[in-house]
């Protein structure tokens, strides 16, 4: 097939074009490299420098390309910063998706897998949280997150665009050529790692009074291959109908303390640890529910050990110390 990867020079981005070639398909990037980096687009793919809004640029590119679906992954993605400025996430989250979804229409694209969040879910009530779960957002990027998955219900049944949309919290780890690298960082394994080279002089541990088993957060980390896997494994079913899935590392998710032991262990180096107050909004667990994936698609993740996704994360960083070189 040849698929258009928007947001394809980003961190899961450049994975799933990666994941892509691999499986013989052709791969499209279209990044505007506002975050992402040039570097970061896999030889074999072809790369649009242009920004999702640019609707003229999309359409010219679905035209001249012949692509047959797209997998959407461009987006903004922080929180905090969705609190501070909820309409920079609702113009880049809402409106830009939206420039794609009509250029799709106008090409006859029909087929899109969108890389949602868990963020819709807000603060579950039940733990592992499954696609039946009521969607309750407690920030402007789930919230913006589900606007677009709603979206996708109306533009498919007026215009027939299939959709699978993937819902999940942290993606992590690397390849041997693609890695995490946001200026700035907000996701625990690459700061824990930061502070093993230098980078940074400690890792603050938000509250560690949590009802849990060692009083730190629970978290779900998936390994970001098996993430682009399933992006592309979720392409297959859209000849046929929509879906949405979440995906989940499948077990009970691991503590803070669990990843920073983890990554002393990998790194063999010191990593100290500050423990502030906790951050408000901050549930105890979230974890996902890979059930109906494994059971609809046989979605495995390979990867899935919590050593494994570091070590991953610490071979990319000590053969990337300057991310790709940016200074970005
Ligand atoms: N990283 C995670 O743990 C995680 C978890 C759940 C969901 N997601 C979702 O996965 C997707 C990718 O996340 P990531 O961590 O790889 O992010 P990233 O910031 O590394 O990549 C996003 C890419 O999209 C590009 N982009 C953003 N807006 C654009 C626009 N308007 N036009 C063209 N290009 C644009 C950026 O330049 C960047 O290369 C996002 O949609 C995010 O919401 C990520």
């Amino acid at each position: 097939m040849r698929v258009l990867v928007t947001g394809g020079a980003g961190y899961i981005g450049s994975v799933v074009a990666e994941e892509l070639i691999a499986g013989g398909h052709e791969v499209v990037v279209y990044d505007s490299l506002y975050k992402g980096h040039r570097g970061a687009v896999p030889a074999g793919a072809e790369f649009v420098e242009a920004d999702l809004a640019d609707a003229e640029t999309l359409r010219r590119t679905f035209r001249a390309r012949a692509v047959e679906a797209v997998i959407h992954m461009a987006a903004d993605s922080l929180v905090g910063e969705s609190v501070q400025n909820p309409a920079k996430y609702y113009r880049n989250n809402v409106t830009a998706g939206l420039a794609l979804l009509d250029a799709m229409r106008d090409g006859s694209v029909k087929r899109l897998v969108f890389s949602s969040t868990a963020a819709v879910y807000g603060e579950p009530e039940k733990q592992p949280v499954e696609e039946t779960d009521p969607t309750a957002p407690t920030n402007p990027y789930g919230e913006t997150k589900l606007a677009f998955e709603r979206a996708l219900r109306w533009y498919e049944q007026a215009h027939g665009i299939r959709y699978a949309s993937l819902r999940y919290f942290n993606a992590a780890g690397a390849t041997r050529l693609c890695g995490e690298w946001h200026n700035p960082e907000s996701h625990l394994i690459p700061i824990i790692l930061q502070a093993a080279t230098g980078r940074r002089t400690h890792v603050e541990v938000y509250g560690d009074d949590y009802p849990t088993r060692d009083g730190t957060c629970v978290r779900d980390y998936i390994h970001v291959v098996d993430l682009a896997r399933a992006h592309v494994l979720a392409l297959g079913i859209l000849g046929e109908r929509s879906a949405v899935y979440n995906l989940g590392c499948g077990g009970d998710g691991y503590t803070v303390n669990d990843v920073i032991g983890a990554a002393r262990e990998v790194t063999g180096r010191e990593i100290e640890v500050r423990t502030g107050a906790r951050r408000p909004g901050d549930p105890a667990v979230l974890v996902a529910s890979s059930s109906k994936i494994r059971r609809e698609l046989g979605w495995e993740p390979e990867f899935q050990d919590l050593r494994k996704i570091v070590s991953s994360a610490w071979e990319w960083l000590q053969a990337h110390p300057n991310g790709y070189g940016e200074g970005k």
